[in-house]
């Protein structure tokens, strides 16, 4: 949590932004697994915590711009409460330390938006992304749940993306200190990338590193001998001698903020020559795609250029063919590389995807392509210092893909089919690094972690390896 001024800063440069009007807030609920009282880890609303910085359940505020108004909603807990939670501290002396001093019971805030629409003001809200809220804005508006983000206002989410996307260097603290957590992650999972162990125990023992480093989990993490699926949540596997163990996860801090870092490790601590080759041009279009970054330079030249550099590779290595360029405007990598480079990031691992992906990451210069690969692209616009990304290349054999590819002959003039084959079970490379935009570059945010192949490889082999 930061100091109350923070949050005060924050509200009123959102409140001139918007202008006029209310501005509603509502905070995340409890989100039950299976039964009401077995909920998941509560997890707050960012934006909420961002401009209030509480992290519980159960309120709601309301900035009324012309009238200066900030108020918060929510219910002094009761003796049920005290049962079985323990006593808590009141809502009036939480809401004092993040500044605000109006503090009423949650049931008052309907009359306060009833009233509002009669004196024909305009309520503001963020598009909910959570049924709950959905349904608490129905009840509270009187407008059908499944049309409310139809009424969210663009001007509200639009001012709070321009607000969040600009990170102060208290929060990059935040993320840094996320990210340090990380780097133990990430070396105790090198050093446990042995054959013989299931990935079920290196996702454990590093979820276990996240819980002690005062967090948990930024999101559900990514450990698979099976990298070529994009979203791949299964940790059954035993790891075998050559395996490439693909991990991308990220660590959250006590006041939400995330890491999320990608690395790719030779089970057993070799890379073969052929994996060498792959890694080594995935950290190339890593390396080329940082050293880009730069305030002015959009982030689709920085991909662009990225998949450049991952055609003029595959060439020598015999996959592709063709000036890279034109392979590259023809969308032919996406064969291999079939997401973007990256996104924000910050309180959200994909920051304020909630408030509309295309307006964090687009503008009216820079219009979403509608081309495979291309078009997962989250973040295309001109950098600006204070924007935290993610630079996260990869590589990638997809058998039904190509499969797909061959069979329709797509962009044959550019992928070399047959020499393709031979890689069909090689698996996915992925490295991801979180860096700043700064004022005249940027920086890799947070200790480095092992990335060099020849780094990795130390790693898995490090004498930490013997003791696991
Ligand atoms: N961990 C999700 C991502 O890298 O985008
Ligand atoms: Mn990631
Ligand atoms: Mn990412």
């Amino acid at each position: 949590m930061f100091t109350k001024k923070t949050y005060q800063q924050r509200r009123v440069k959102l409140s001139r932004q918007v202008k006029s009007g209310l501005l509603l807030f509502l905070s995340n609920g409890e989100s039950p697994m299976n039964y009401p009282a077995n909920t998941y880890h509560y997890r707050q609303d960012s934006s909420f915590l961002y401009f209030f910085g509480l992290n519980f359940p159960g309120l709601a505020a309301v900035i009324d711009i012309e009238e200066g108004r900030q108020t918060v909603f929510g219910n002094d807990i009761d003796m049920e409460d005290i049962i079985w939670m323990g006593p808590q501290p009141s809502l009036k002396s939480r809401c004092a330390k993040v500044g605000i001093s109006d503090t009423r019971p949650l049931p008052e805030l309907a009359g306060v938006l009833q009233a509002a629409v009669r004196q024909g003001r305009r309520i503001h809200f963020l598009p909910p992304y959570r049924s709950d809220n959905a349904l608490w804005l129905e009840r509270l508006l009187g407008i059908r749940a499944a049309a409310i983000k139809d009424y969210a206002s663009a001007e509200f989410a639009r001012a709070v993306i321009a607000q969040r996307s600009l990170k102060s260097p208290e929060e990059v603290r935040e993320i840094e200190t996320a990210l340090a957590v990380s780097a133990v992650m990430y070396r105790e999972a090198m050093a446990m990338a042995q054959p013989g162990i299931y990935e079920r125990e290196v996702a454990g023992f590093m979820e276990g590193i996240a819980l002690t480093g005062g967090g948990q989990l930024a999101f559900p993490a990514i450990v698979t001998v099976h990298g070529e699926t994009l979203h791949n949540h299964f940790h059954g596997n035993r790891l075998q001698e050559g395996d490439l163990l693909l991990i991308d996860s990220g660590a959250e801090t006590e006041g939400g903020y995330a890491s999320d870092i990608t690395r790719t490790i030779p089970v057993g601590g070799r890379f073969d020559p052929m994996q060498r080759a792959v890694y080594e041009t995935v950290l190339d279009m890593q390396l080329t795609a940082i050293a880009m970054i730069r305030p002015g330079t959009s982030y689709r030249s920085v991909h662009l250029k990225a998949s450049e550099v991952l055609v003029e590779h595959l060439k020598h290595i015999g996959l592709m063919k063709g000036n890279a360029a034109d392979a590259v405007a023809a969308g032919a990598h996406a064969l291999f590389f079939p997401h973007g480079l990256g996104h924000m990031m910050g309180l959200d691992v994909h920051d304020m995807e909630d408030l509309g992906e295309t307006w964090v990451g687009y503008d009216d210069k820079f219009k979403r392509s509608q081309q495979f690969g291309l078009a997962y692209l989250r973040m295309a616009k001109k950098l600006e210092p204070g924007q935290v990304l993610t630079v996260e290349p990869g590589i990638y054999f997809i058998p039904a893909l190509i499969d797909q590819w061959r069979s329709e002959k797509k962009h044959a003039a550019f992928i070399h089919y047959d020499k393709v084959e031979k890689f069909r079970a090689f698996g996915g490379i992925r490295i991801e690094d979180d860096v700043l935009v700064t004022p005249k570059g940027c920086r890799v945010l947070g200790p480095a972690i092992p990335k060099a192949a020849a780094e990795v490889e130390a790693a898995v082999r490090s004498p930490l390896a013997g003791d696991l």
